[in-house]
């Protein structure tokens, strides 16, 4: 096969599990030329299969090229919130740096939302229809010898599965009421909530069981620990209770991955079966800085209660 062929075909693409219970490494693609189709349909079979992808050296990534990949998983999530975007509002700086490149001191506002990250939670879980899929390319990252740092993910299929069947039975019919405001209750000091993002992301309710019908119906916990600790249909105590009991769960080491960044990984996962947090770190003495894009959820997803959950199951 020629290799002057564009879109190239990548012969030498190796992709490799790094853990038991999620996550695969991808060497030996260079993400800034445009893939073609048989490629980015392997990519497509393994983030199905492994839930989180790191493609390592992305070093020449452009961000017209990390949009560009991303479009070709779907539509990008475009995020109306304040303080998030640097060049477009498709682009998420995640980071204790500002966009100038001054690095913020850990009080500054922009630092302390990423503390809101340090708790489990999947991505945009507070909209009425969450993210499908986020990649995050890491621009500056802590030094090996810095400790924290690291994004942990776990893994909501495995989670789900171990549950008794005591707890599956109490939480099929729930939901948790996921806000954006949240973030608010957790750090005080954060600017309140705008009157225009109050409008764009209102809390809603999402099942605690989540079905995937391109899985034949299996189920996942679907929970986050940074916009809500709150259960519809349970007193307030009894919900929290709850709570914090699916928070242990999700952090049981077998169900978690831990991503020591290495300087331009892109790292994707899929929204929809993973939580992740942030490890914290020494905020006042390492940059640390992504750029994050993200695909766009398609439809609400589909609890046990969902009108289209049997034509789900039953795809299986
Ligand atoms: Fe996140």
């Amino acid at each position: 096969m020629s290799t002057m062929a564009q879109p190239r075909v990548n012969q030498d693409i190796e992709i490799s599990r790094v853990n038991d219970a999620l996550g695969a490494e991808v060497v030996g693609l260079d993400l800034s030329v445009p893939l073609d189709d048989a490629t980015f349909e392997n990519l497509r079979e393994a983030l199905q299969t492994y839930h989180l992808l790191c493609f390592r050296d992305q070093r020449e990534l452009s961000e017209e090229a990390q949009v560009a990949f991303t479009e070709r998983w779907g539509e990008l999530e475009v995020f109306p919130e304040a303080d998030k975007t640097k060049t477009a509002n498709t682009i998420y700086n995640v980071a204790n740096v500002s966009a100038d490149g001054e690095h913020l001191g850990p009080n500054d506002h922009r630092s302390v939302y990423q503390k809101v990250n340090a708790r489990w939670h999947t991505d945009s879980s507070y909209r009425y229809i969450p993210s499908f899929a986020s990649l995050m390319l890491g621009i500056e990252v802590l030094p090996d010898e810095a400790k924290g740092g690291e994004t942990e993910f776990s893994n909501m299929l495995l989670a789900y599965d171990a549950l008794s069947d005591e707890m599956k039975a109490l939480i099929e019919p729930l939901h948790m009421v996921h806000y954006y405001e949240f973030g608010r209750r957790l750090f005080p000091e954060l600017p309140p909530v705008s009157p225009f993002e109050r409008e764009a992301v209102p809390p809603t309710c999402h099942p605690l069981v989540r079905i995937h019908p391109d899985r034949g119906g299996r189920r996942s916990l679907y929970f986050t620990t940074n916009a809500g600790n709150e259960v519809s249909g349970m007193s307030l105590e009894e919900g929290q209770k709850l709570h914090r009991k699916l928070a242990s769960q999700a952090s049981r080491p077998e169900f978690c991955y831990l991503h020591r960044w290495r300087p331009f990984d892109l790292v994707m996962w899929d929204n929809r079966v993973l939580l992740h947090r942030a490890k914290h770190y020494d905020m006042a003495r390492y940059r640390r800085v992504f750029r994050r894009t993200t695909v766009a959820g398609e439809v609400p997803f589909i609890g046990p209660f969902s009108r289209t959950a049997d034509s789900a199951t039953s795809e299986g």
